[in-house]
């Protein structure tokens, strides 16, 4: 038992750890929490906010993570040199540790109006806070609506323990202890979540011919696919990808299977899936194909001012996999443009899948050619909101939902 808890502790080798500190009795537990991830490897830099400057001194915590602690938003020489976007962007994972019930409340609602609360807004990564306060503070109807929000948009809550506040009251709102936040850190960097798991993704468009020059294909970039093989291959997995022509390389050690027709892709879905554990559907697959593609090239004839296109409909790859008697875990992507949710849902249904990934492709911003995305995980027990964040750091918060599903 003890040798895998230090196992998982060497996760934290390396990692960019951003601490931030809130007014809490419990601010003191900061010094400790340094000290181990320290420790551990970690590089630390910390954040604290004006009132948990009471409890301890930015001097103690930046004499032990050997870095200058962040107390200002608008203070020139550091801006200069890591402002709050630079601290964001550093951060592989930022931790509230201790959180009070008023930083609950400020980032559930989204305020921006010191460093601590604008460099999460500006925050893109997995967000963990360990809450500390009073018991009845923890158990205000209104602390509880903002820590359900909060968890819903993916934050990890780690706490709070239970037992003798420093009130003198008996109940739950302890922060937990450092040890306990150190093993939760550790699990978000656990990079054998998939060892020993095959994962099959499409991606992509297709292309279907109309004759040898022409054919009907989609506006796909493949990015979302091809992310998503790097973040499953990062997380341990074996990992086939199916794609349609793209311009994007393939991450090393991903099987790469290159086709053009959803008829192409369908054969080499069947063929890889067999001993798939999760298939994952990213790819634009032509609904329809032109019935009769041309040996020949097409000539424009003067006479005809209008032609048409007779077109047969292509095999959902989605749904066979999802009607395979042995199947994998089986995960569908849902373009919307209009009532998001509830198409989604019903994607999830029709499809007999285990999980949608739901997203707004009206949206310039997000979607199809870029970078980023904002999309819903929908499961038949939970929707999970993952708010605008780049294509890698979202294809991790998949892979990490999808494996502790399988768990
Ligand atoms: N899909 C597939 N094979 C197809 C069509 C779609 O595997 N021939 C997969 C996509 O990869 C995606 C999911 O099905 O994961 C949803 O595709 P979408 O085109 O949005 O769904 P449709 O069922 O075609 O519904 P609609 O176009 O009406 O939204």
């Amino acid at each position: 038992m003890k040798s895998l808890f230090l196992k998982k502790l060497n996760y934290l080798t390396n990692k960019n750890i951003l601490l931030a500190v809130t007014g809490g009795i419990a601010a003191y537990k900061s010094a400790e929490i340094v000290r181990k991830l320290k420790k551990e490897g970690s590089n630390v830099r910390v954040v604290m906010t004006k009132s948990s400057q009471e409890f301890i001194t930015p001097l103690t915590l930046q004499a032990l993570s050997g870095n200058p602690v962040k107390i200002e938003l608008l203070d020139p020489k550091s801006e200069e040199a890591m402002g709050h976007i630079e601290l964001s962007r550093w951060a592989d994972v930022m931790l509230i540790a201790p959180c009070t019930a008023n930083t609950v409340a400020k980032l559930a609602s989204g305020e921006g109006d010191d460093l601590l609360s604008t460099v999460t807004l500006a925050y893109e990564g997995t967000l963990i806070l360990a809450p500390a306060m009073n018991q009845v503070m923890w158990r205000d109807a209104r602390t509880q609506k903002n820590i359900k929000k909060l968890k819903k948009e993916g934050t990890i809550i780690c706490g709070p323990a239970s037992g003798e506040q420093a009130c003198g009251e008996v109940g739950p709102g302890r922060m937990v202890e450092p040890e306990e936040i150190l093993k939760n850190l550790s699990l978000i960097f656990d990079t054998e979540k998939l060892s020993g798991k095959k994962v099959l993704i499409t991606a992509g468009p297709t292309q279907e011919p109309i004759d040898p020059v022409r054919y009907i294909s989609n506006r796909s970039s493949g990015k979302m696919g091809f992310s998503l093989a790097e973040a499953a291959l990062e997380a341990g997995a074996k990992v086939v990808l199916i794609s349609g022509p793209v311009s994007l390389d393939c991450p090393k050690n991903v099987h790469l299977v290159k086709i053009k027709t959803a008829e192409e892709m369908l054969k080499s879905v069947m063929h890889h899936v067999k001993d798939s554990d999760i298939f994952i559907s990213t790819a634009a697959v032509a609904d329809y194909r032109p019935k009769f593609p041309k040996e020949s090239k097409i000539k424009k004839l003067r006479t005809k001012k209008s032609i048409s296109l007779e077109m047969n409909e292509t095999t959902d790859i989605l749904r066979e996999v999802s009607n395979l008697k042995e199947k994998p875990f089986v995960v569908g992507f849902a373009a919307e443009t209009d009532n998001l949710l509830k198409n989604s849902q019903e994607k999830l249904r029709k499809k007999k899948l285990d999980l949608v990934v739901g997203n707004d492709v009206s949206s310039e911003e997000i979607g199809f050619d870029s970078d980023y995305n904002e999309v819903l995980l929908i499961t038949n027990e939970e929707e999970i909101f993952v708010k605008k964040c780049s294509k890698t750091i979202l294809s991790r918060k998949i892979i990490k939902f999808i494996s502790n599903k399988l768990k």
